[in-house]
Formats: structure tokens, sequence, C-alpha cells
């Protein structure tokens, strides 16, 4: 099998001035991409910036003999966005890669979070990737070209406790990663979607003792896989971390179905929740079209 390289190829990766980005970072630049790090260079939650992170990471770019530039902006604006994209542009010519990686923590119980909790994580998360990921998919559009890897998380398509904005954030990011593949088709961009688990400075806390078991260094291979022209997979979401690598997928069975023009009564859902919620039998569509193609099925008998 001949090697996976990225020469001639421009990668931004967003919030790549530590953790999971870091990584994706080096490894690109490694195989030879021109490679974009952004970072805002703040805390954990967000607060905070420095031009620390990111030079520090162009720094062992560099030292290794690769390319970089560093880039300070925010995802979490539409001006952020367009910067680090324009970024790409002005210093490399062109932009082929975009990982969506930045992100940040506010955790509380549901009762307890407040509008600027939840309109935090949601900025930087959901609409940092939208706000990154329209102008260099218009660019991709242009060449004909793209790779897009946003960055869920299993707890956010999962549940997890307190985390009620973040679970939003990610669960919404498979969604628009959804649309984005479908419209990506024909411009021969694709978006795929991981949920990692590693220990970085956002998880080492909450890890317990899986932390020490699952290196960012493992979930590096499959985004710089997936960011690749070998990849034509695209429309997926893969769970990694610690070695393991999984697909992850939004199924729908069979379900029942009460006959054409009938209007159940409640007891009837009731007395039929057993098949609707099987699981046994089950697609997985790639389009609403394909879910709606279940119900034609049905109502042609
Ligand atoms: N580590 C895990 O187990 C895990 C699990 C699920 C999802 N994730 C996701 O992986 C991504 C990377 O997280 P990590 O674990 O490496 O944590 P991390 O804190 O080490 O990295 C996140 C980086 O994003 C940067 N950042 C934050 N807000 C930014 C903004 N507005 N603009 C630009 N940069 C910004 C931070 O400065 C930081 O360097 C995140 O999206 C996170 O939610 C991580």
């Amino acid at each position: 099998m001949s090697d996976i390289t990225f020469d001639n190829r421009v990668a931004i990766v967003t919030g790549a001035g530590g953790g999971l980005g870091r990584t994706y970072a080096l490894e690109f630049a490694r195989r030879g991409a021109r490679v974009v790090v952004n970072d805002l260079g703040g805390s954990v939650d967000g607060s905070g910036g420095s031009a620390m992170a990111a030079d520090a990471v162009v720094a062992e770019i560099e030292a290794a003999g690769g390319e970089g530039v560093a880039n300070y902006d925010s995802v979490s604006s539409p001006e952020g966005g367009a910067n680090i994209v324009q970024t790409a542009v002005d210093v490399f010519g062109q932009v082929d890669i975009l990982v969506n990686n930045a992100g940040i923590l506010r955790d509380t119980s549901f009762a307890k979070m407040t509008t600027e909790q939840i309109d935090a994580v949601l900025d930087v998360h959901l609409k940092g990737a939208f706000y990154v990921a329209q102008p260099a998919f218009a660019l991709m559009k242009e060449r004909g070209y793209g790779r897009i890897v946003n960055t869920s998380s299993p707890s956010g398509l999962f549940g997890n406790f307190g985390q009620v904005n973040y679970g939003a954030a990610k669960a919404g990011l498979m969604g628009m990663a959804s649309v984005m593949a479908i419209e990506g088709v024909k411009y021969n961009i694709k978006v795929n979607t991981i949920a990692p688990v590693a220990k970085t400075r956002m998880t080492e806390d909450l890890l317990g003792p899986l932390a020490d078991l699952v290196h960012p260094e493992q979930v590096t291979p499959l985004v710089v896989y997936l960011a690749s022209e070998t990849c034509t997979l695209t429309h997926q979401v893969f769970s990694v971390g610690g070695g393991r690598y999984a697909r992850i997928f939004l199924g729908v069975n069979d379900g029942w179905f009460a006959g054409k023009d009938a209007v159940p009564s409640v007891e009837d859902i009731h007395a039929n929740l057993d098949t609707i919620q099987d699981i046994d039998d089950y697609i997985v569509p790639l389009s609403n079209n394909e879910e709606m193609a279940l119900l034609f099925k049905a109502l042609k008998g």
C-alpha cells in the first residue's frame, strides 16, 4: 500500500495549539501538508487568549522541517472564521482540508445552566464550525476538492450528565455534517465526523482510570486518513480512542405500521411499543429521502 501524503495540500486545524489538534497539525505537516495552526490560546472554559499555544506548535512543525503558520482568531465569530480561512489563502494560496477541532467546556447540570454557558459552548463548537467551514467550503467548491473533519463527542451524541450545552453543540455538529456531506458530493468535498476520547487538558480530570490509556496520538491516524485524498468516505461518524476505531450511526427500524389512512388510538401505540422500539432490523439512512422511502414502502404495502 502506498504512503498517504499531503504534498501540495493546505490544511487548517482549529484549536491546534494543544491536545488533539496539535497532533493532527504535526502529522499533516510531517506528511507534507502546509498547515494553518489556529488557536485562541485560552483556558478550557474559553476565557483568556494567547499567541503562545499556536506559535509553539508552528515552531514544532518548523523544527521538524515542515511548513506551518499560526492564526490566533476565535472560531466563534463570522469574522474569526473568515480570517482563519483567509490566512490559509494569503500564506499558502488555497484550502484543501479543514479540521473543525476547537472546543471548550462549561459544564453544569441542566437545571443550573445559564444562557451564557449554553451560548458560549454553542458559539465555539457548533457555530464556530459553521463560521470556518462556510468560507472553506466555498473555496473547496471552486477547486472541486475538499476534506472536512468535524469533532463531535461520545458524551454529546449519547449523553453525559452536566453537558447539556456540549451535547446540543456536538449532536448539532453531526446534523450539520450530514447536510454538508450531501451538498459536498458533487464538488468532491468529503465531510466526516469523529467522536474521540483522549487524555488532554480538557479531559484529564474527567476520564478517571481511562485517562492513561487513551492517548491523543491514537486519534490522529483516523483524522489524517479522513482528510486524505485516499479517503472516499463521506457522511460518516466514527468513535475513536485508546486504539479502538468504530462506526457510529443513526439508524431507523421498520417500525409499526398502523395501516394506510389509519389513525391509531393512544392504546394502540402503547400496545405496539415493542415493535416500534425493536432494533433487530434497521437501516442507516444517509438522507431524508432514504428515511422517507421506508414510509413509502409501508404505504405501498
Ligand atoms: N479529549 C477528549 O476526550 C474529547 C472527547 C470528545 C470530544 N473532544 C473534542 O475534541 C476537540 C479537541 O479537544 P481537546 O481534548 O484536544 O482539548 P484542548 O482543550 O486540549 O484543545 C482545544 C483547543 O481549542 C482551542 N480553542 C478553544 N476555543 C477556541 C476558539 N474560540 N477559537 C480557536 N481555538 C479555540 C483551545 O485553546 C485548545 O487549544 C474539542 O472539540 C473537544 O470538544 C475531545
